[in-house]
């Protein structure tokens, strides 16, 4: 079946490279905000029968960011679903780097509803074929969508990247026990013998403060702070402060999804990290290492 992509207004640097990984034909979108505030997106196309029978990928993370936010993401990303699908598609695979209230998995408070399950049971409604994400908060949560549904794993290539540096003497620490499994995974890609660590994090789930504990033995050590997602960088400025404290050398900030909102990077250089990494699930100044390897590892017909 004939494939062709299309690239979502929030993934522009990562389709470009899935395309090509890919080999593939693709088309892009145009957007604009109605007076009304209402979103609009057309996908930049002439022939409305360029999509008729055939397999169509749609790559679009849904972060935040000074463009739009991440409730006009999903918009945009069911547009782009709905649209292929008017248009006669075959197949619908949807690449969702980031996805958007992954982070609302649990309840926490009474009165609260698990928003990340109902954003995934509101994209199985749109009778998709396959679904991908990258490093999701919570894994459990793909079980709301009924087709394949595959959580993309970064870590190779983020612990190439850092490889790639040259770096030594290696300690990975969790800033959040919770983190601990996906920080020993991301360990082991620099071998068996790298020590991982954690700090004991608090956030109040009234006022979404931050308070972490900890005194690792780090002395000399290189310290990668592994996380999944930096939003304001709270989480990572903490850990780096006791990772200083305990006598860390170099510190590496890394995570899949580095959103960076409001000062984050200032939050992070500033508590003495040497380098903040991230991927181009956000296509930010900090997205080091690209997913498209990893992505079209998947897509690539056998
Ligand atoms: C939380 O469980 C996540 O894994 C991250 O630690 C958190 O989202 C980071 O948020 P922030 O950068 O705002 O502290």
């Amino acid at each position: 079946m004939k494939r062709i992509l299309v690239i979502g207004p929030a993934s522009q640097m990562l389709g470009m490279r899935v395309k090509v990984e890919l080999e593939l034909e693709s088309v892009n979108t145009e957007t604009k905000i109605f007076p009304d505030g209402e979103n609009y997106l057309r996908i930049n196309i002439e022939d409305e029968t360029l999509f008729e029978g055939k397999e169509v990928i749609i790559i679009q993370s849904t972060a935040p960011s000074a463009k739009a936010d991440q409730n006009a993401r999903i918009l945009e990303l069911i547009m782009m679903i709905e649209a292929v699908k008017r248009m006669g598609a075959e197949r619908v695979i949807v690449i969702v780097p980031y996805l958007a209230y992954a982070r609302q998995d649990k309840i926490f408070r009474p009165g609260e509803c698990s928003f990340a399950r109902n954003i995934l049971k509101l994209i199985n409604t749109l009778n998709i074929d396959e679904f991908y994400t990258v490093d999701v908060h919570n894994p459990e949560v793909l079980e709301e969508i009924s087709c394949k549904a595959v959580n993309i794993n970064s870590m190779g290539l983020l612990a190439d990247h850092i490889r790639s540096l040259g770096t030594q003497n290696i300690v990975v620490v969790s800033p959040d026990k919770g983190a601990v499994q996906r920080s020993e995974a991301f360990a082991r890609y620099f071998g068996e013998e790298i020590p991982v660590d954690y700090f004991e994090k608090k956030r109040d789930v009234k006022t979404g403060e931050i308070t972490m504990k900890g005194s690792l033995s780090l002395k000399n050590r290189n310290v990668i702070i592994a996380d999944d997602i930096i939003a304001t960088g709270g989480t990572m400025a903490n850990a780096i402060k006791i990772a200083k404290e305990s006598g860390a050398n170099k510190i590496y900030a890394v995570a899949t999804h580095a959103l960076l909102l409001e000062q984050a990077a200032y939050r992070i250089l500033n508590a003495g990290a040497d380098e903040i990494i991230g991927t181009d699930s956000i296509d930010n100044e900090v997205a080091k290492v690209s997913l498209a390897k990893a992505i079209a590892q998947y897509l690539k017909y056998e």
